[in-house]
């Protein structure tokens, strides 16, 4: 089983953040967190600043994936193209946030991105990653 998780703009930097609400861990060790957690699972994180680049993954994934996790970081508060790809996939996708977007300002409450997924988790740092794969897992095996 092959999982793509892909990180908008931005989270190349998470270490550098703000770690009350990003937490403290870097996408490399979020990513050995997930291999650590889920062995039997193959994963590919992908990270692009840039809009066309994550559209162009999202149109290639059905063909090479099993599932997507997906943090279109601020992308997920206005990117419609981002959202048509994802409606365009038809493979299980879960929205993860590692804040509490509901809590933040009012630009962040809003994602455009959510309604195109199966579900989404937001608000537990890191965990987040590991709690959408402990679903899309759920929903792909049973
Ligand atoms: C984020 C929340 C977004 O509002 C923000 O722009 C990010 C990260 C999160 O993971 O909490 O870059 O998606």
């Amino acid at each position: 089983m092959r999982i793509l998780v892909v990180n908008g703009p931005n989270l190349n930097m998470l270490e550098k953040r703000d770690a009350t609400h990003y937490g403290s861990f870097s996408l490399g060790m979020i990513e050995e967190s997930l291999s650590g957690t889920f062995p039997e699972i193959e994963f590919e994180m992908y990270q692009s600043n840039i809009e066309g680049e994550i559209v162009g993954k999202l149109q290639s994934a059905d063909a090479n994936y099993n599932g997507i996790v997906i943090n279109p970081a601020a992308y997920s508060h206005y990117s419609l193209a981002i959202r048509d790809a994802l409606e365009l996939c038809n493979i299980p996708k879960i929205e993860v946030h590692l804040s509490n977007i509901h809590g933040r300002e009012e630009f962040r409450q809003h994602s455009v991105t959510a309604a195109a997924c199966n579900g989404v988790v937001a608000g537990l740092k890191e965990i987040s990653y590991i709690a959408a794969v402990f679903a899309l897992n759920k929903m792909i095996n049973g």
